[in-house]
């Protein structure tokens, strides 16, 4: 099974950026554990990170037909972008959304996703964690 994971703009700062918010545990780091918890569950694991909209929604597009799951933690892109939200739709495989802040607990703007209505699912809250959480949902729907 083919889990691609992408992170929007800013999250190549994590470890630096807001970390009562985000944590302290630096970007390339938890990829790196994400990827080998991937490999520990008999997942294949690929990432892609980009502060642009364009790229992000390039890369959609190049997994279209080649992975059987995609986790997207969008940063900002989540609460305005209708064209993120509708390369999402493209995809017919689930789309799990993460955010590593409950977004129901901050600013106003960001209660609002417009992704989570593509997404088959949505963590939020739950920290770094969340990532994990979504490789889970993947390795039980591939027992
Ligand atoms: C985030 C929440 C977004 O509101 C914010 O813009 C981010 C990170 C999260 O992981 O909690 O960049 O997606």
């Amino acid at each position: 099974m083919k889990i691609h994971i992408i992170n929007g703009p800013n999250l190549n700062l994590l470890g630096r950026r807001n970390p009562e918010h985000y944590g302290k545990l630096y970007f390339p780091e938890l990829m790196n554990q994400v990827k080998k918890y991937a490999e520990e569950k008999g997942l294949q694991m690929s990432c892609f990170q980009s502060n642009h909209e364009g790229e992000i929604i390039d890369d959609i597009h190049k997994q279209l037909d080649q992975i059987d799951g995609l986790i997207i933690n969008p940063g900002a892109l989540t609460h305005y972008s209708y064209a993120l939200r509708d390369a999402l739709e493209i995809l017919e495989v689930p789309v799990i959304e993460v955010h590593l802040s409950n977004i129901h607990a901050r600013e106003s703007f960001r209660r609002t996703s417009v992704i989570s209505p593509v997404s088959t699912g949505t963590i939020c809250g739950l920290g770094v964690k969340g990532y994990f959480l979504a490789l889970d949902y993947f390795s039980l729907s591939n027992q």
